[in-house]
């Protein structure tokens, strides 16, 4: 314990304020469970904030990570990475059974959003269309934290203090105004299917699909970001399968490369051919490394053996929480739902051996591992219990 204060007082000193202050840190994990320096045993309905879809220390992916470390962990994009091209022939056939799409790896969530928007931007110019340079977010949408993805990302919280953002990137203040300002300056409106960030929401599938419909009237792209709802999430590979949408552009990261920072965007073919050569690129993305985990990854979750696992869990999940709380809203195993004070409840699940994120002041998220099963269920419906009896 004392070594663990000493740990803290130490990061004030040495750490930026921006995470503001952690009373949690931990040395292994294994499964759905991680442990602290003292061996405290923790139920992780964060998975790291929806990565850890394997769960920690998964064996499987444990050799896979020791055997690339031992035969190659990085060349660079010089050089043809084999692991790509494995990796893209899958996700390629994920996204689409019939439209041909391309893909290119990155190494975050922003990164990949980031991309995004100079692809949408790319391929209007070189389509004859250099007015086309709008890109619209929506209401309480989140794209990551650098300056592109940042001005997609409506909440003022982020942006206070960073302006001027990019011109031509926007957000909108309702749904309905995000349809009314498609116009043919319009390149791309960017969507998440279920707003992780803003409370776990899922966005009304009649809209996405108006909103669909109106892009394509005008010429404009769909760019669906699954970095929080893709790799098996919500039940399914990709949220969107869910929404009756088809997106021109789909950016990934968190749950493909399971705590190996990597991420990928994903285009149609037509349009991703607009990033010629030296148009865009990452020193890291899609290195051996990242490649050989996320192609682990994503055979693991696209069976759809698992993906049925993932449904199942869900509905126990959900069906445990709708007994006892309002507005519980999600899909797969992506929860969001009201509680009196979200710092409270998240410190009595704490106390009670339960990690779970807080996303405004009454609301909690509950993404655990995908690998869950009727025992981390059943751990985690006892928490629940026990707090409702304390308070
Ligand atoms: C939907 C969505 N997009 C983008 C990001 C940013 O991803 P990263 O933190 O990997 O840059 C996040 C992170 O929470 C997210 O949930």
């Amino acid at each position: 314990m004392e070594q663990a204060m000493e740990m803290m007082a130490s990061a004030d000193e040495v750490l930026f304020p921006n995470y503001g202050k952690r009373d949690l840190a931990f040395v292994r994990g294994e499964g759905a469970y991680v442990y602290d320096r003292d061996d405290r045993r923790f139920l992780d309905f964060t998975a790291g904030i929806a990565v850890c879809n394997l769960g920690h220390a998964h064996p499987g992916l444990a050799s896979v990570i020791a055997e690339q470390a031992k035969t190659l962990l990085h060349t660079s994009n010089l050089f043809l990475i084999e692991g790509q091209v494995a990796l893209a022939n899958k996700l390629v056939r994920l996204v689409s059974a019939g439209t041909p799409y391309r893909a290119m790896f990155v190494n975050s969530g922003t990164e990949a959003n980031e991309g995004a928007l100079k692809l949408a931007r790319r391929y209007q110019f070189v389509s004859g269309q250099p007015q086309k340079t709008r890109v619209i977010g929506l209401p309480n949408g989140f794209h990551g934290r650098t300056m592109g993805a940042l001005s997609v990302t409506a909440n003022a919280k982020y942006r206070e203090g960073m302006a001027p953002l990019v011109p031509g990137l926007e957000t909108a203040t309702s749904y309905e105004a995000v349809i009314d300002a498609i116009d043919d300056t319009v390149a791309a409106c960017i969507v998440e299917v279920i707003q992780g960030e803003a409370g776990v929401r899922p966005v009304d599938r009649e809209f996405l699909q108006r909103l669909a419909a109106r892009l394509r009237e005008t010429g404009g792209l769909l760019i669906v970001d699954e970095v929080q709802t893709g790799v098996g999430r919500t039940g399914t590979f990709f949220g969107f399968e869910q929404f009756g949408i088809e997106p021109d552009i789909v950016t990934m990261a968190k749950g493909l490369g399971n705590g190996i920072p990597t991420g990928a965007i994903l285009a149609k073919a037509e349009i991703a051919s607009a990033f010629t050569p030296g148009m865009h690129g990452s020193t890291f993305g899609g290195n051996p490394f990242a490649m050989a985990v996320a192609n682990y990854v994503v055979d693991t979750v696209s069976n759809p053996a698992f993906l049925a696992h993932v449904r199942r869990m869900g509905a126990q999940v959900r069906r445990i929480l709708a007994e006892t709380y309002e507005d519980v809203t999600g899909l797969g195993l992506m929860w969001g739902f009201d509680v009196p004070d979200a710092q409270a409840w998240r410190q009595a699940a704490v106390d009670r051996g339960l990690l779970v994120t807080v996303c405004g002041p009454k609301r909690i998220r509950v993404v655990p591992p995908l690998v869950i099963d009727d025992s981390h269920v059943a751990l985690f419906e006892d928490v629940i219990s026990s707090i409702e009896r304390m308070s």
